[in-house]
C-alpha cells in the first residue's frame, strides 16, 4: 500500500511520527511518502521536530509559508495536487486541524484518492476558530476517521458520518509523548534555564483571539506578571506571539518583563521536560491540554471552549476563559495545592499507531478485491 502522510505545522509532527515509524517497519507491505507543506518553516517550528522525533527528511517539501487563510490554504492545494498526481497513493493521511490538513484532504479528495484523518471528530462548536472549520470540512472529505475519544465518535455520528468510517484508535500525540518521555527526562533544558521540578509555571499562548488583540494580550501578559510574583513564569513564545508582544510594546528581547521569562519556542524533547516538571501550565494550545493530562500536571486553558473536553472530565485541565482576573485567581488556587490530578483517557497509550496501521490494512483488504476486479475489467 502506498501512503502519503502530510504534515505542515508544529503540532502535526508528533502526530505523524509514530504512524510513519510503524509503516517504515514493514517496507515489504507499505511505501510511505512523507510530505511537509512548509506551513511552519522556522528551524524552531519545524527542523527541530524532525530531528527530535527521528522523522526522515520529507520526500516533498512544498514551501508554502505564511499568508492569509485563503492564501495559505490555496498554496497547499496548488502545491499538493501535483504530488498526488505524481505519487498516485492508495491513501492520503492528514492529521490535526491546521490549514494544511484541510487543503491536503481537499486536493486528494478531488482526485478521488481516499483520505484518512487522524484526530477526527473533535469539535469546539465555535466556528470563529479557523481550526473548527478545518475539522468539520476535513472530516466530511474523509474515508477513514481515526478518533482519540468517545465524544469525537459521538460528534461524527451526530453529523451523519457512516459508522464504518469511524475508528476509535486513541491519541498518536500521546504515543509520541510516551515514546520520548525517557529522553526528555535527560534533557538539560532545566539546568540551562535554572529551573527545578515544581518551581516554575510554563506558558504557551498563540491563538489569534488571545494574541492578535492588543487589549487581550496586554491583559493576559499582565496576569502572567502577577503570577510571576509568586512563581517564576517561563514562556516559550510562538513566533506569532513574539511578533505581537513586540508590536504592542509589551516585551522585547532586551526588555525582559520581570519574572516572566519569554523565550523562543523550544524543541519537542526540551518542551516535554518543561511540561513534565512544571508546577502549573497555562496555555491555549490543543496539544498541551492533552499532554498535561497524561503528565498529571495541572493545566489552565485560556479559552472560552475546548474541542478536547475529555481533558477536563478525566484530565488535569480547567477551562478558565480569557479574563485575566480569573486566570490569576485560578493560578493561585493551583499554587495553594488545589490543582487537578486527573486520570488517563481510554486508549491514550503507546499502541495507537499500531491500531491505525491495523485498521488501514483491514480497510485495504476489504477494498482491494473491488479495485482488483475493476482493474481486471478495465484491462
Ligand atoms: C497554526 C494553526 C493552529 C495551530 C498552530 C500551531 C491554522 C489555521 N492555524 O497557527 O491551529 O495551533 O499553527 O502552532 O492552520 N510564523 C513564523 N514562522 C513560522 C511559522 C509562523 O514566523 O515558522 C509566524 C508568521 O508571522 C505567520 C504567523 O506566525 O504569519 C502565523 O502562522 P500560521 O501558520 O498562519 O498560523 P499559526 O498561528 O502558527
Ligand atoms: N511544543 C513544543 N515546543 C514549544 C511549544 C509546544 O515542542 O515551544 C509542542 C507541544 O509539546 C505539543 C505541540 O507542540 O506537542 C503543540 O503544538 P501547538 O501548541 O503549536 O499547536 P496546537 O496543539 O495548539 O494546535
Amino acid at each position: 500500500m502506498k501512503l502519503v502522510l502530510v504534515a505542515g505545522a508544529r503540532p502535526n509532527f508528533m502526530k505523524v511520527a509514530p504512524i510513519l515509524k510503524g509503516l517504515r517497519a514493514y517496507p515489504e507491505h507499505f511505501t510511505p511518502v512523507f510530505v511537509h507543506t512548509g506551513q511552519h518553516y522556522d528551524a524552531d517550528m519545524s527542523d527541530v521536530f524532525l530531528a527530535d522525533l527521528g522523522l526522515p527528511q520529507p520526500d516533498h517539501y512544498l514551501g508554502v509559508g505564511s499568508g492569509t487563510h485563503a492564501e495559505q490554504t490555496a498554496a497547499v492545494l496548488e502545491a499538493f495536487e501535483p504530488v498526488v498526481h505524481a505519487e498516485r497513493p492508495d491513501v492520503v493521511i492528514v492529521v490535526g486541524d491546521v490549514n494544511s490538513t484541510l487543503a491536503a484532504a481537499l486536493a486528494a479528495a478531488k482526485l478521488c484518492v481516499p483520505v484518512a484523518h487522524v484526530e477526527a471528530g473533535l469539535r469546539s462548536f465555535d466556528r470563529t476558530m479557523p481550526e473548527e472549520v478545518n475539522r468539520i470540512l476535513t472530516d466530511h472529505l474523509c474515508d477513514l476517521l481515526f478518533t482519540t475519544c468517545e465524544d469525537a465518535n459521538a460528534n461524527l455520528r451526530a453529523e451523519g458520518i457512516a459508522e464504518d468510517k469511524i475508528h476509535f484508535v486513541g491519541n498518536t500525540m500521546v504515543e509520541s509523548l510516551l515514546t520520548f518521555l525517557p529522553q526528555a527526562q535527560r534533557s538539560a533544558v532545566g539546568e540551562r534555564l535554572q529551573l527545578s521540578r515544581g518551581d516554575y509555571c510554563l506558558v504557551t499562548l498563540h491563538r489569534p483571539s488571545n494574541v492578535d488583540d492588543p487589549n487581550a494580550l496586554a491583559g493576559l501578559f499582565g496576569a502572567l506578571q502577577e503570577i510571576a510574583e509568586e512563581l517564576k513564569v517561563v514562556f516559550p513564545a510562538h513566533p506569532r506571539t513574539q511578533k505581537r508582544l513586540r508590536e504592542f510594546g509589551l516585551w522585547s528581547p532586551d526588555k525582559q518583563a520581570g519574572s516572566v521569562v519569554v523565550l523562543d519556542p523550544v524543541g519537542y524533547v526540551d518542551f516535554l521536560w518543561l511540561e513534565a516538571n512544571a508546577r502549573l501550565v497555562i496555555t491555549d494550545s490543543g496539544g498541551v491540554q492533552e499532554e498535561t493530562t497524561i503528565l498529571g500536571v495541572p493545566c489552565l486553558t485560556v479559552r472560552q471552549n475546548t474541542e478536547r473536553p475529555i481533558t477536563i472530565s478525566m484530565g488535569t485541565n480547567v477551562l478558565v476563559g480569557t479574563d485575566p482576573r480569573r486566570l490569576v485567581a485560578e493560578a493561585k488556587r493551583v499554587l495553594a495545592g488545589n490543582g487537578k490530578r486527573g486520570s488517563v483517557p481510554p486508549l491514550w497509550d503507546e499502541h495507537v499507531s499500531g491500531r491505525i496501521v491495523a485498521a488501514l490494512v483491514t480497510w485495504w483488504e476489504r477494498r482491494a478485491p473491488a479495485s482488483v476486479a475493476a482493474a481486471a475489467k478495465e484491462a
